[in-house]
């Protein structure tokens, strides 16, 4: 292990928080960006999907009616009656530049009166909608198919309320959760979610899609973080049950049914969290291990070890740090190359207790051989830039334009296998390869290791049929095998809707639809979407 203080990391810019939905993939190689590829449209690539007869095509009335309920300009971004496709090309076109929609009216609402307007006209009208947050999603749920009008919540950003006592937040579903976070770090706690879309995403949109992130391990699920939703309901109902309490046991909890909903019975407008005190002491250690072995024997010292300051555990193999540091042209934090990185975090409230702790953990696991590098960051200058070695990892497997992501929970011992045994399969296919001839660039994975959640992502040069013919149902199939999850946090969305019977049984998927139809009886919300 390093000296303390004896590694001067390079400082890494974090995320910045940002209005407009962003797109990603296409950035930051070297100073020399790759030219954006154009985006098929999402009816195209998968022409199996036809448009719904049921719904009507937005006409200009309708423009008139959304411009005057919502009053100013910037509100609507309409090309009906003129050509807006630029403008609405953002909020057509999803994160990975692989869904791609032909929206023709994006709407931004101010007011939970104003959605539940929009909401009732569009069910009254049969007009399809798709809710948007920060349309950071990795399934293919946040942007329109066909001509689906576009809800985006990022107007309705106020924090609401903040008790210094529970540390309950009430706050408005497009609030960014940077910004989010920002204000509870100045109130002394902390938003119990956090991940490396922080800068774009809105809290809303979290909720919707029950984000998992990178310290799910200590703070839990927002199944159980959220005490209260607000949400429309498609017929225009306000659900008002913002409730702040942290126990309350009064029949069904119904909130649950929008916590990963993804937008398919009605929009969220805000929500009640629960947030913990921001810890004062952090630590982050970065380690090379030589195999997944070894990372699991480290796993399992840490939480012994470190127990309740814990607050991360983080995988990473040698391939994605290799690909992060070619395309950010980034100095990586150790020395030499490692199979496998981990990065753990511990989170407290005594400095002294937590670095003996840490101290006392990183010693045995040197000592027994299970790490075979390692570096502890400093101060927070350091801390980011450990950090940054596993946040912009997504990013920067996108770099060559396209990436197939797989979000999966295993059983922890299995996890890794699926990586080897993916490359193997597509090496053997004869697509993995160095040249453009050969569409994939690599095969990689990476993840919340604490949560047993594998990131499986293959980056690719363009997105492929062929590529996507050997991975699917291979990757379900596997996971199936082991009981495990095709989705462990990004959803379904668009992009795994055909496989929900992987990790569903008939009879649950049936009460889905149930359900769906109940809340959502013309379909109009988020349709052609997993259910
Ligand atoms: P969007 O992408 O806009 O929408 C997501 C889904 O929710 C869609 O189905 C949409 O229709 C619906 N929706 C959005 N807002 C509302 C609303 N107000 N009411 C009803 N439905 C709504 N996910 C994780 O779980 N863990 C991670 O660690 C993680 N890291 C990421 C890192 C990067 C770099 C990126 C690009 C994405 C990451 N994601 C991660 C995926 C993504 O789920 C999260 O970024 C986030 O939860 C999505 O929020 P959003 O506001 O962008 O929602
Ligand atoms: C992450 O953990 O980085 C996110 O879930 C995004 C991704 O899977 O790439
Ligand atoms: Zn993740």
């Amino acid at each position: 292990m390093r000296a303390p203080g004896a590694r001067q990391l390079r400082w890494a810019a974090t995320t910045s928080a940002t209005t407009e939905p962003t797109q990603g993939g296409q950035e930051g190689s070297k100073g020399t960006p790759t030219p954006p590829k154009a985006v098929k449209f999402t009816a195209e690539s998968y022409p199996e999907l036809k448009r719904d007869a049921r719904f009507a095509e937005v006409t200009s009335d309708d423009v008139k009616f959304f411009q005057e309920l919502l009053g100013s300009e910037s509100a609507v971004i309409e090309s009906i009656s003129k050509d807006a496709s630029d403008d609405i090309e953002p909020f057509n076109t999803d994160w990975m530049r692989k869904y791609r929609g032909h929206c023709k009216l994006v709407l931004k609402p101010e007011t939970t009166e104003q959605v539940s307007k929009i909401l009732k006209y569009c069910n009254d009208k049969s007009l399809a909608v798709v809710p948007q947050g920060g349309n950071t999603g990795l399934v293919g749920g946040s942007v329109p198919v066909f001509d689906e009008i576009v809800v985006n919540l990022q107007r309705m950003n106020k924090i609401r309320s903040f008790d210094q006592v529970s540390g309950i937040l009430v706050a408005e579903a497009g609030v960014i959760l940077e910004v989010a976070d920002n204000f509870l770090a100045e109130n002394n706690h902390i938003f119990p979610l956090d991940l490396g879309a922080k800068g774009s995403c809105q809290i809303g949109g979290n909720v919707a899609a029950n984000a998992g992130g990178l310290r799910l391990l200590r703070y839990g699920s927002l199944h159980g973080n959220v005490l209260g939703i607000e949400a429309v309901l498609p017929d225009g109902t306000i659900v008002d049950d913002l409730c702040k309490l942290r126990k309350n046991n009064t029949g069904y909890d119904l909130k649950q049914l929008f916590i990963g909903g993804e937008g398919t019975i009605g929009i969220i407008t805000g929500i009640s969290i629960l947030c913990p005190q921001r810890s004062s002491a952090i630590n982050v250690a970065y380690f090379g291990l030589e195999s997944f072995e070894a990372a699991q024997a480290a796993f399992k010292e840490a939480k012994g070890q470190l127990s309740e300051i814990l607050s991360a555990f983080e995988l990473m193999d040698g391939r994605t740090q290799k690909i992060l540091s070619y395309v950010k042209d980034k100095k990586l934090p150790l020395e030499g190359e490692h199979p496998f990185y981990c990065l753990v975090e511990t989170s407290g409230s005594n400095a002294e207790h937590d670095n003996e702790k840490l101290q006392n953990f990183l010693e045995h696991v040197m000592g027994e051989g299970i790490v075979t590098d390692g570096v502890v960051a400093q101060d927070q200058t350091q801390i980011n830039e450990l950090w940054s070695c596993r946040e912009t990892v997504p990013e920067s497997l996108g770099h060559w334009g396209g990436v197939y992501k797989y979000d999966l929970s295993i059983p922890i011992a299995e996890l890794y296998q699926l990586v080897e045994d993916t490359r193997e399969r597509l090496t053997k296919a004869g697509l993995v390869g160095e040249t453009d001839e050969y569409p994939v660039v690599d095969v990689v994975g990476y993840g919340h290791m604490g949560d047993s959640n594998l990131h499986l992502n293959v980056p690719t040069r363009r997105y492929d049929k062929e590529v996507e013919k050997h991975l699917e149902p291979f990757v379900y199939e596997w996971v199936q095998k082991r009981n495990g999850s095709i989705s462990a946090e990004h959803g379904l969305g668009i992009a795994k809707k055909a496989f929900i019977g992987y990790s569903r049984s008939d009879t649950m998927i049936r009460l889905m639809k149930q359900i769906k139809d109940l809340y959502d009886p013309k379909g109009i919300m988020n349709p052609y979407k997993y259910i």
